[in-house]
This record gives C-alpha cells, sequence and structure tokens, in this order.
C-alpha cells in the first residue's frame, strides 16, 4: 500500500508513527522492505552524507538530487523532502517553485518546513497548491545561528506557550503532521494531547504521535557521538570496519580471490 499524507494523519490515536531519514535509493528501499511508513530526505544528509559542518550549506540542487534517489527506491512509504535553508524563507513564490521541483522533478510526496506561526502563511499556500507539508518546530537546525547551539527547546514556560501557539499556527494553516525536535518529554506530550494532527518527536520524548530517527544514527554508522536522543539499534561502524579490514588484509595476503571467486 503507497502511504500518503492523509493516511499516515489518520493513524493518530491508532498505531504510533515511525520514520526514518533516507539519503539515496539503496537506504530508501532497506527502510521501505522494513514496512516503516515514511522516509524523510532530511537537510541532516549535509552532515551525515556530504561532510559539511550544518545543515546551512545544503542546496535546492542537492536535495532534489538525493530525493528522487530515495523516491526511486521507494514503493510504499510516504517520500517527504525537507526544503532546505532559504529555498522557502524569502518568498512565498519561491517556496512553491522549490517545493514545485521536489514533487514534479524528484517524485516527492511531501515537503518539510521549519518553523512556526512566521510558516503559517506560507503552509496554507502550498496546501492550497497542493502541497502536502511536514511541519517542524522546536530544535530547527536551520536557525543553529540564531538559536546558538544544538539545545533542548521549550525549557521555559513562556518558551513552552510559544511552541504551543507556534504548533496550533501550523495544524490551522494545514500541516499534516508536525516533527518536534529537542522538547522536554512533557511539552512533547501536551502539545501532541492538543493536536488533532500527529506530532513526531525526535528528542521530544514518548508523548509524541510518532517518532523519527537518522537512519546513521539508528544504526550506528558514524562511529561518533550522538544525541541523548538516539538509540543504536545496531552497531555497524565497528562490523563496516572489521569487514573493509579482513578484504584489505586477504587482498595483501593473495587469499582474495580464491579460486571460488575466480573464472
Ligand atoms: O534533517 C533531518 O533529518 C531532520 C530530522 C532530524 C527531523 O530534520
Amino acid at each position: 500500500m503507497k502511504w500518503t499524507a492523509s493516511k499516515l494523519k489518520a493513524l493518530k490515536g491508532e498505531t504510533k508513527i515511525s520514520m526514518v531519514t533516507a539519503y539515496d535509493a539503496l537506504t530508501a528501499a532497506l527502510i521501505d522492505d522494513a514496512g516503516i511508513p515514511a522516509i524523510l530526505v532530511g537537510d541532516s544528509l549535509g552532515m551525515t552524507v556530504l561532510g559539511y559542518e550544518t545543515t546551512l550549506p545544503v542546496s535546492m540542487n542537492e536535495m532534489v538530487h538525493h530525493t528522487a534517489a530515495v523516491s526511486r527506491g521507494t514503493q510504499n512509504a510516504l517520500v517527504i523532502a525537507d526544503m532546505p535553508f532559504m529555498s522557502y524563507q524569502p518568498s512565498v513564490e519561491m517556496a512553491l517553485e522549490n517545493a514545485g521541483r521536489f514533487l514534479k522533478e524528484a517524485h516527492a510526496d511531501a515537503v518539510k518546513i521549519e518553523g512556526g506561526a512566521i510558516r503559517a502563511e506560507l503552509i496554507e499556500s502550498l496546501v492550497a497548491n497542493g502541497i502536502p507539508v511536514l511541519g517542524h518546530i522546536g530544535l530547527t537546525p536551520q536557525s543553529i545561528k540564531e538559536m546558538g547551539g544544538y539545545r533542548v527547546q521549550g525549557k521555559t514556560s513562556e518558551q513552552a506557550r510559544q511552541l504551543m501557539d507556534d504548533a496550533m499556527a501550523i495544524e490551522q494553516a494545514g500541516a499534516f503532521a508536525l516533527v518536534l525536535e529537542c522538547v522536554p518529554a512533557e511539552l512533547g506530550e501536551m502539545i501532541s494531547k492538543a493536536l488533532t494532527i500527529p506530532t513526531i518527536g525526535i528528542g521530544a520524548g514518548g508523548g509524541c504521535d510518532g517518532q523519527v530517527l537518522v537512519f546513521t544514527d539508528l544504526l550506528g554508522i558514524s562511529g561518533k557521538p550522538v544525541p541523548k536522543f538516539v538509540k543504536h539499534y545496531a552497531h555497524l561502524h565497528g562490523q563496516i570496519i572489521e569487514a573493509l579490514n579482513g578484504y584489505k588484509s586477504e587482498v595483501e595476503s593473495g587469499t582474495f580471490p580464491a579460486d571460488e571467486n575466480t573464472y
């Protein structure tokens, strides 16, 4: 069954939603085969696979290229493309054009946009033009320079109220779901209970309607330190290095290729 934004939205209160990031067709096919209903082509690809320090340098062309690969590898999951920094902030017109590219050129099913009430008008326009939108509030990595670091958001009652207002504005504007990143679990649960659309948490506690994790974090591929909210479901870094070392030493000793690998 092909997932759509409205089918995902209808899971609220029925089943918790799992979402994983992917950046290429190989990874997308694995996630799809596992029956995960939603794939996010996050601009986290800047750090996870492109070697940038932040998400800020990621361009539209890079995102379209990777989203198209993910779409080619996906049969059933909903493919959500993350709109990169400055692809939607300057104007509604620019946002419509760029979001349109994700659907037309990269065959995405939806787009994700960072920001609260300030994005309400933009979300309304995208949805009115047939583009499903996933909101994203709390820690929004595209605002890292303004936020001053990757920190938990909404810790004071004033910030928490602001995030609740933002969440309501995004729901009212027509988003089909909302990512809540790095907020206290209590606030994650309060926002989830107040909304009729599903919340997808990352570092926002178990009270959210779903969870999203970065593929390389989930599988322990990078071998680098990860935030507290990450759980490694495998430790592939060590296994990959071991496999590569095994290959190198067999090449050096001449045991690879063996007779069975030879024509
Ligand atoms: O870019 C990304 O991968 C994200 C998720 C972590 C929510 O925005």
